[in-house]
């Protein structure tokens, strides 16, 4: 069997990671008998830079004819002053939106071995999804920056959502709720924004309008959902929110995870074809020193197995073989502690290996 995987290196140390998601993915193809054939293709800072844009259309045609689509990360310093749809970061969000991408899914699980890496006293078994709206929102609406009459320079970013992009990631939420422990937090700034309050309606109106059985659906205002997670982060199972909104709390609960670098995400449409990526960025600052993380991408492509490929037992595979290397004491710089070893990228990349 052939696997068509659209490869998108990215920016900082993007490569890095990349590099070592891709022996694993090579390995588990032998393992499976299956062929990963990888086309390469340019996003971000580097297709700025080589070709004048952060989307090229090629690039977009390569990752329509894929499979699936594996990310590193997008962005830098260098780029940092470019217009708005000159940076890198347009380039992701172009993919997104040209795959029609809408459910972002962002699991956080504390690996066992990793619990002292969480920040909080009390933390066992944290164990919840994010499952943010990913091509809507603030991210995605009218936006100016201009002069306003009296001289002063304004700028304005537009959130608004249509009731079919909220039904649409609600349902994801309680597809994937059913088969976890049934319970659906929906995050919003009800009190506060009209384009909550349609989220608010329009999520429990698809919820009662299904019939899902043994599944708990409540809302919790997105301040509240931010301390909430740190004062319990056990009360979760599936969160839904809205793009911006999910973009800030996955940040801050990757760190119950122990590093931001730990996190994999999945990004999926209507059919099975999706784009999958660590939630870190591209870590400008330790670029090319072979100092990074790559369990997230790692993991990330466990999800693309799981989701895209129809790979489950694969999936399973990398994970567990995350997990033992972990419990070897095997430890990238940003989950280091004592008496573990601390290892470069591609040495964690190759403590993997080892254990598939
Ligand atoms: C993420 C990132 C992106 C986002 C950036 C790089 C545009 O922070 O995937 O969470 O905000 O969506
Ligand atoms: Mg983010």
């Amino acid at each position: 069997m052939t696997k068509n995987i659209a490869v998108i290196k990215g920016d900082g140390i993007g490569p890095e990671i990349v590099e070592q998601a891709l022996k694993i993915l090579s390995k588990i193809g032998e393992r499976y008998n299956t062929h990963f054939n990888f086309s390469y293709a340019l996003m971000g800072g580097i297709a700025i830079d080589e070709t004048g844009e952060p989307l090229p259309a090629e690039t977009v045609e390569i990752c329509k004819n894929s499979d699936s689509v594996l990310l590193g990360a997008v962005g830098g310093p260098k780029w940092d002053k470019g217009e708005g749809n000159l940076r890198p970061e347009a380039g992701l969000l172009g993919i997104r939106k040209a795959l029609g991408l809408f459910a972002n899914i962002r699991p956080v699980k504390l690996i066992d071995a990793l619990s002292g890496a969480c920040p909080l006293k009390d933390s066992q078994k944290i164990d919840l999804i994010i499952v943010r709206e990913l091509i809507g929102g603030a991210y995605f609406g009218k936006r100016e920056t201009y002069i306003d009459e009296n001289g002063h320079r304004t700028a304005y970013d537009t959130m608004a959502y249509k009731d079919y992009e909220i039904s649409r990631i609600a349902k994801v939420a309680f597809r994937l709720a059913s088969l976890r422990r049934g319970k659906v937090i929906s995050v919003d700034k009800a009190n506060v924004l009209d384009s909550s309050r349609l989220w608010r309606e329009i999520v429990h109106q698809e919820f009662s309008k299904n019939e899902y059985k043994n599944l708990e659906l409540s809302d919790m205002l997105v301040d509240n959902a931010a301390m909430q997670l740190i004062r319990n982060p056990r009360q979760f199972d599936v969160v839904v929110t809205e793009n911006l909104f999910g973009d800030i709390l996955s940040d801050e609960a990757s760190m119950l995870t122990g590093s931001l670098g730990m996190l994999p995400s999945a990004s999926l449409g209507v059919g099975l074809c999706g784009l999958y990526e660590p939630i870190h960025g591209s870590a400008p600052d330790i670029a090319g020193q072979d100092k990074a993380n790559p369990l997230a991408t790692i993991l990330s492509t466990a999800m693309m197995l799981r989701f895209s490929l129809n790979m489950e037992a694969a999936a399973n595979d990398i994970e567990k073989a995350v997990d033992s290397a972990l419990n070897k004491g095997c430890r990238t710089a940003d989950i280091m502690s004592s008496g573990m070893s601390l290892l470069s990228c591609s040495e964690m990349g190759k403590a993997v290996l080892n254990e598939i």
